[in-house]
């Protein structure tokens, strides 16, 4: 969706797990992306996903779950730098998805930061949630203060 048009971009983040690291390798070594990105090994994108101080996410059209790219950060916040975007990939760009991304990223990160954590939901959970609540878009997290 071309960015400036009335309908929302749909994206939501969601961890990187072992399953998505064919559709990453495949995204990162595209010839369209060697101009502008590092290329890593599977093995360093583990890496990244283990990690306590880095962070591998999944940008995803929240209507269906289509992959769309990839973003990973490192917190640095302990050596004064805060929290440091690595790399971010789109298979389809100047859409407006980059831009989503980023503010999905960035709200996430404020919500973390006073205790909140994503909480995973099948489809029938999510539509139990909100029969119960009102209503909200698929592009919405839910999340819930860690104990
Ligand atoms: C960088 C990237 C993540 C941006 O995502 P995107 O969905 O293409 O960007 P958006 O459509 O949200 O556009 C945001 C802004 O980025 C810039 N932009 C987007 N695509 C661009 C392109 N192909 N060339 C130059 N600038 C571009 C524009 O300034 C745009 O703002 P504008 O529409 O007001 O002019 C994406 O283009 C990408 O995957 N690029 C290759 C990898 C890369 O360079 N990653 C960043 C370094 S780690």
């Amino acid at each position: 969706m071309a960015p400036g048009s009335a309908a929302p971009i749909d994206v939501r983040l969601r961890r990187t797990a072992e399953a998505d690291l064919d559709f990453v390798l495949a995204l990162e070594h595209h010839p369209d992306q060697l101009p502008f990105i590092g290329q890593w090994t599977r093995d360093e994108h583990r890496d990244a996903i283990a990690r306590e101080d880095r962070e591998h996410w999944i940008i995803e059209r929240a209507s269906d779950g289509m992959s769309l790219g990839y973003l990973i950060s490192y917190d640095v916040r302990a050596a004064g730098y805060g929290i440091y975007i690595k790399r971010i990939a789109l298979a389809e760009k100047s859409r407006g998805v980059g831009r989503a991304a980023l503010r999905a990223f960035i709200d996430q990160r404020a919500y973390a930061a006073v205790g909140f954590v994503d909480v995973p939901l099948t489809p029938a959970e999510r539509a139990d949630i909100t029969a119960t609540v009102d209503p909200f878009p698929p592009e919405c997290l839910v999340m819930r203060i860690a104990r």
